[in-house]
């Protein structure tokens, strides 16, 4: 587990700000810390990652193009929230952002705290599935909270995270992110992002919440394996062209942070309309696969606990808490 170069990161940060400047070695070093030949040995390291710096031994150095890469210190510089996203951990490679996340949680770690990978060999997705999460081109992303409401209700935050992710696809890229009953976010009827809560809690009381949420950003088709259980995208492939990782995770974690206040501030109902209003599974015919039995009929609303009431008959409904849907229209 490597957790990504501050200094390195620092160091770009300076090159940024001084816009189209040169800088000079003394003035990195000044401001880092480190010697001019420590700074000369990141450079180089930064050079093997992709970042083009040119550099003159009277200017300096100047960045010229950075490669798409996550930096804890690039997320933090942009972000404004409140509470999400106050503490930001990002890593080049981990087993999964998740199992970090519930570790820290574990730990005593506040709320709002993020854990980002540029990789998982072990992605985690629902119901004991695998979630592919090759190197550099998506996000992986899992966030902790505390809620101050019993667990019964905790599905509400899958529902503010698939508004918040379908929210921040919308606005960053223009398309029409929709939510498929649970918590999965489709574009033309295709998944691109999915979602995974995990709670340590008793009966009465939540101690803690990790949602993940996994975006297939930059992918290319022939990337996703053969064998996946729904036809998937990404948005590269969705729009044409592909996408800044870093300004899709800044509006997400917006999204995500003012979803959450207005969660606590207004409740849980106008998160379930807001729901509702994005979701394309509400009003079709869907075959629903649960565990042991399928069932079909019209899937009618969602409950407040997050199940989807399913019409199978003639006045007959039942509600349904896990489970893959097919739309059948
Ligand atoms: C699904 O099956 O649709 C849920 C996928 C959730 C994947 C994300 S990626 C970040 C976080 N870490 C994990 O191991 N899983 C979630």
């Amino acid at each position: 587990m490597k957790q990504t170069n501050q200094i390195d990161d620092l160091i770009i940060t300076v090159l940024k700000n001084s816009k189209d400047a040169f800088v000079s070695g003394q003035t990195l070093s000044n401001r880092i810390g480190i010697t001019r030949a420590a700074v000369w040995k990141h450079i180089e390291g930064l050079r093997s990652e992709g970042y083009i710096i040119v550099s003159t031994p009277s200017r300096g150095y100047k960045l010229i193009e950075t490669p798409d890469r996550l930096s804890a210190v690039g997320i933090k510089q942009g972000i404004k929230t409140r509470v999400i996203g106050k503490e930001i951990v990002v890593f080049d490679e981990v087993n999964s952002t998740n199992d970090i996340a519930m570790e820290k949680g574990a730990q005593g770690e506040k709320e709002g705290l993020v854990v980002i990978a540029d990789s998982q060999l072990h992605g985690k997705g629902r119901l004991g599935r695998t979630w592919i999460s090759p190197k550099g081109v998506n996000l992986y992303v899992s966030i902790l909270l505390r809620p101050e409401f019993p667990p019964l209700q905790a599905s509400v935050l899958t529902m503010m995270a698939s508004v918040s992710v379908a929210t921040a696809i919308s606005k960053t890229t223009g398309l029409d992110a929709r939510i498929k009953w649970p918590n999965d976010i489709l574009i033309d009827q295709k998944k691109v992002s999915g979602i995974l809560t995990e709670m340590n809690a008793e009966e009465e009381r939540i101690h803690y919440v990790v949602i993940g949420v996994g975006i297939n950003v930059n992918m290319k088709k022939e990337d996703f394996p053969g064998d996946l259980r729904m036809p998937a995208t990404s948005l590269m492939e969705s729009l044409g062209r592909r996408v800044d990782r870093t300004e899709l995770l800044y509006t997400l974690l917006e999204s995500m942070d003012s979803n959450y206040e207005g969660l606590k501030m207004k409740g849980i109902v106008s998160m379930v309309q807001e729901w509702r209003r994005l979701c394309s599974t509400l009003h079709k015919r869907v075959r629903i696969s649960l565990p042991g039995e399928v069932i079909t009929g019209v899937a009618e609303d969602i409950t407040q606990e997050g199940g989807l009431v399913v019409r199978i008959g003639e006045g007959l409904t039942k509600k349904v808490y896990a489970g893959d849907v097919t739309l059948l229209e």
